[in-house]
């Protein structure tokens, strides 16, 4: 039998019924339950009301009093399970098992590295021993015993980076030239690869840092024949291409040469890469210096040899086509994945 205490349990069963479902946080629902199970609630005011209801009414009521209650208890109950569920595990973040996998990355060697790996096994089969010398260097090594006059531009502070105690930065790996002789004699056959240091400001074909190769070849009866020999046979290994020797000059060889290559995009013929001349610089080179060899202790009359030094950069350049030395230092994953 309905009166009007059922129908407000009814009316209040809905309200929570609807109300519970849009409650997005544990506290909406205790509130909830505050507001009709609560000491000042809807249930406990009900339940003083029922005590005026005529008795025939008054056990149906509370039939449906007590169910409500129950009932009420219950939905709350597990309104508050699943709302605490959903925050420890977030619905709408579940994994998808049909997704594809994330490829790793795979790491490769820098251009500069794989071009001086590539020239040093070219320069090993044909019998030189990689050397090692020291970034952090001595004028002596750098400049005093190549011959470098004192007066020479490359000593300026404008050009080289100097330490407070006077060792300074590397120019060019010549030095290891140096320590090689002070402690070794001859025959020697060495390369040398590594960082120098100069400065200069950065621009296309300009960096304060880069590398280079220094070839050293010291022997009885060496002959600028020999150089060409070893100088000719790299290119073709490297590139596939013909070289060039021009007169130059260096303070620790005599007489010095630069080392082209013929254009690798041209072939010679002449186009913007070698600015129409067929040929692109590689190297320096030369027979040392009788001084240079006096510098370390050796006869000028019993022994001979030539040197070289090649800008790595400069080959990787040519080899890959790139026209910004800064390219290989921006570290651009996009640019170097293409190598
Ligand atoms: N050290 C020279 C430079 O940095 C390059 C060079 C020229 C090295 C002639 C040599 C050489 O060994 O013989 O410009």
């Amino acid at each position: 039998m309905s009166n009007w205490i059922t129908e407000k349990i009814d009316a209040a069963l809905l309200d929570a019924k609807n109300r519970l479902a849009a409650a997005t946080a544990e506290t909406e629902v205790e509130q909830l339950k505050i507001s009709i199970l609560g000491r000042n609630g809807l249930f406990p005011a009900l339940s003083k009301e029922m005590k005026n209801l005529p008795s025939e009414e008054r056990r149906a009521a509370g039939v449906a009093f007590n169910n409500g209650r129950q009932r009420l208890q219950e939905m709350i109950e597990s309104a508050l399970s699943l709302l605490r569920s959903s925050t420890s595990v977030d619905q709408t973040k579940t994994i998808d098992l049909t997704l594809p996998g994330r490829r790793p990355k795979v790491g490769r060697k820098h251009p500069v590295t794989q071009v001086r790996d590539d020239a040093i096994a070219i320069f090993r089969r044909m019998g030189f021993v990689v050397a090692k010398g020291p970034e952090i260097e001595t004028v002596h090594h750098n400049f005093d015993a190549l011959n470098t006059p004192e007066d020479h531009p490359s000593r300026d502070r404008g050009d080289t980076f100097y330490f407070a105690d006077g060792r300074l930065l590397r120019t060019q790996t010549s030095p290891v030239q140096i320590r090689i002789m002070e402690n070794q004699q001859p025959p020697i056959r060495i390369v040398a690869p590594g960082r120098c240091y100069r400065r200069d400001t950065p621009d296309a074909t300009h960096s304060m840092n880069f590398h280079q190769i220094e070839g050293l070849y010291i022997n009885k009866n060496v002959s600028l024949a020999d150089l060409k020999s070893v100088l000719q046979a790299f290119a073709r290994e490297l590139m596939n291409v013909d070289i060039r020797l021009r007169p130059h000059f260096f303070p620790f060889t005599e007489p010095s040469v630069e080392y082209d290559f013929s254009c690798v995009m041209c072939r010679g013929k002449g186009c913007p890469v070698c600015k129409h001349s067929g040929w692109l610089e590689i190297a320096g080179a030369g027979m040392v210096d009788p001084n240079v060899l006096q510098n370390v202790g050796y006869d000028p009359e019993i022994w001979s040899g030539y040197a070289f030094g090649i800008g790595i950069e400069r080959l990787a350049m040519i080899r890959y086509r790139i026209n910004d030395i800064r390219l290989l230092y921006e570290n651009d994953v996009r640019f170097l994945e293409q190598f």
